[in-house]
């Protein structure tokens, strides 16, 4: 370890023996993921009882509903609930791009891009040489490829799943633009990219995020917006060691959660984590035996 590095932990853990921690997520960030979950959740649940309704599940839980008229209900304020998350986030956008990159160049193509760049090509090759046993593990930096890759299937996800959805919900508002068969074609985006939402949420990017080796059985940076100095120095090397280089890690360093707070995260990403699973099972449950 160099005489930097070394310097940089005792100033981490020097305040009265409080190991402060690396902050990765702002408030907000942390905020509308939380919420995310919760709408995606009540949605995938609301939105499956309806596809599946011929199911005994579907009908015991539009039954915990209220029935599938307000699971319909349910379903729409959940849907208002994403659709504001995903403006609160694109306004964040543009205040970022004001603040702090200045130029839209800056915030798409600079080094904490969310665009896929050549360097996420090479960490995906290097990846497969790791997972194979034939070199070391990448150094990533402050997003990998996977992330990226998550995030841009939620993206385009919600402005698909949203559109189509809107038009369900306003169909008499959108037939006096577009033909009436466009409702029905809508019903089949709607379904199907629900469906493939659904799947690679509880399955990709639940494994992604909790399951892999580093991980397992859960990562709450999400939630807690915080991570050890030690965790962080393994899992994103390339963004620690330009911040211990440029002097700016300790900008980033704060108190860590006391155990209550971390309890509760804890029980919610369960919580989560379970609801996600239990889905997925039912859903390969209503393919496999009873689908029409
Ligand atoms: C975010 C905006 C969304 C809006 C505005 C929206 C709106 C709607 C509406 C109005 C319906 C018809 C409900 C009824 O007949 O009572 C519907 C059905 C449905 N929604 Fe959504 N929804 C949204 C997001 C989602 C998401 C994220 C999922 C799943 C993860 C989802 C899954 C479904 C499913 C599976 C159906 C039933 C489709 C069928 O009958 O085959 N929706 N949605």
């Amino acid at each position: 370890m160099s005489k930097e590095t070394t310097n940089q932990s005792k100033r981490v853990n020097g305040h009265a023996g409080i190991k402060k921690q690396f902050q990765r997520f702002s408030r907000l960030n942390r905020a509308l993921h939380a919420l995310m979950i919760v709408s995606f959740i009540s949605l995938a649940l609301t939105g499956m009882s309806l596809k599946f309704a011929y199911t005994g599940w579907a009908s015991f839980l539009s039954r915990l509903f209220g029935g599938f008229e307000s699971a319909g209900y349910i379903h729409r304020l959940a849907a208002i609930v994403m659709i504001g998350v995903f403006i609160v986030h694109i306004i964040d956008l543009v205040r970022m791009k004001r603040k702090e990159f200045l130029s839209w160049r800056a915030l798409l193509f600079g080094k904490h891009t969310m665009l896929l760049n050549k360097s996420d090509l090479r960490d995906l090759r290097d990846s497969i040489k790791w997972f194979v046993g034939k070199g070391e593990r990448p150094k990533y930096g402050r997003w990998t490829y996977w992330e990226k890759f998550d995030y841009f299937a939620v993206f385009w996800g919600i402005a698909v799943i949203g559109s189509t959805g809107m038009m369900l919900w306003f169909p008499e508002l959108f037939t006096r633009v577009f033909p009436g068969w466009a409702i029905n074609v809508a019903t089949i985006i709607h379904s199907d990219e629900a469906l493939l939402a659904t799947g690679f949420i509880f399955t990709v990017h639940f494994f992604n995020t909790h399951l892999r080796p580093e991980k397992f059985p859960m990562d709450i940076v999400v939630f807690t917006g915080r991570m050890s100095v030690e965790e962080f120095r393994e899992d994103k090397p390339k963004e620690y060691e330009a911040l211990v280089a440029s002097g700016e890690l300790e900008k980033y360093l704060v108190e860590p959660y006391p155990p209550i707070v971390i309890r509760a995260v804890r029980t919610f990403g369960w919580t989560a984590l379970t609801l996600g699973f239990s889905i997925v099972l039912a859903i390969i449950y209503a393919m496999l035996f009873a689908y029409r």
